[in-house]
């Protein structure tokens, strides 16, 4: 697929991606004020990973750390989530086998799933974290509109602040294709020594498969770390942190989803 890389085609690429944000998502930009709702999150400008700042997520200079990103996210995400983005994110919360008291969705974006989760399970504490506090700004605006009380915390999903057996429910939803696989397996790590024993995780993310055989459409959405993922296995990744109950399927076009459970008896008990 070198046509995508072809730079005569570049301009008329860069008209569909405006006309896919709309103008509306634009003026949105121009409604916050980034300064003063960056610091309500903390940490702005240091002690980011050099995996995550120096990447040019889906080609925005500055990736996630550049307030283009959360307003041009949503439209984006529509179509690298096809057919039907929010039957996904449905499709994932229906995997969920027990009534959770206390959720966590990491990499929580502009908080799609997080909103979602809350809907789903109205009576749950609802936690979203993400390292950008410009998504999380958006994330917030959004739970707000739909007057629903969710906690956005920022912070790293491989070294959270959070206790021991916090959750009951991790839910993870397009997080693994952008981060480096050694990453995605301390995260991993991470949700075992977060998760209580018996808490479920439920996974939505690129197919790794269909990926392997599709690399233009990475190019297309110029994702930095999609290769090594659909290279890899999740389930493998799980196992390897002592989850079970692993199960993955197809959804959509290029979607999979993957359930597991930490074990209800602890190996560290
Ligand atoms: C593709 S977006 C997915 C957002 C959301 N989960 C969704 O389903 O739309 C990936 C998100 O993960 C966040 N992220 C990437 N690496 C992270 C890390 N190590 N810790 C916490 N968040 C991270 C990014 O800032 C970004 O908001």
């Amino acid at each position: 697929m070198a046509i995508l890389e072809n730079p005569i085609l570049l301009p008329f690429l860069r008209l569909m991606v405006r006309a896919l944000i709309g103008k509306d998502n634009l003026k949105l930009y121009d409604t916050f004020d980034w300064q003063q709702t960056n610091s309500s999150f903390g940490d702005t400008d240091n002690n980011y990973p050099q995996y995550y700042s120096s990447k040019d997520f889906h080609g925005i200079k500055g990736g996630y750390l550049n307030a283009i990103a959360p307003v041009t996210y949503d439209a984006v995400t529509k179509f690298a989530a096809p057919p039907n983005e929010n039957k996904l994110r449905q499709q994932a919360i229906a995997l969920v086998e027990h009534q959770p008291k206390n959720i966590l969705d990491l990499g929580c974006g502009t908080g799609s799933s997080t909103i979602m989760l809350k809907k789903a399970f109205a009576k749950a504490r609802v936690t979203g974290l993400d390292i950008s506090p410009y998504m999380l700004v958006m994330a917030e605006h959004k739970a707000n509109k739909a007057n629903l009380e969710i906690d956005w915390q920022q912070g790293l999903a491989e070294a959270s602040n959070f206790a021991d057996e916090s959750f009951d429910l991790i839910s993870i939803a397009f997080l693994f294709h952008e981060t480096p696989v050694d990453i995605s397996q301390v995260i991993l790590h991470e949700c075992r020594r977060i998760l209580q024993p018996g808490g479920q995780i439920v996974i939505l993310d690129g197919n790794q498969q269909r990926l392997r055989h599709t690399p233009w459409l990475i190019r297309l959405f110029r994702e930095p770390y999609s290769q090594v993922y659909a290279g890899g296995n999740v389930d493998n990744w799980l196992k390897c942190a002592d989850f079970v109950q692993v199960k993955t399927q197809s959804v959509g076009w290029i979607s999979q989803l993957t359930t597991c459970f930490k074990p209800a008896q602890s190996s560290e008990n």
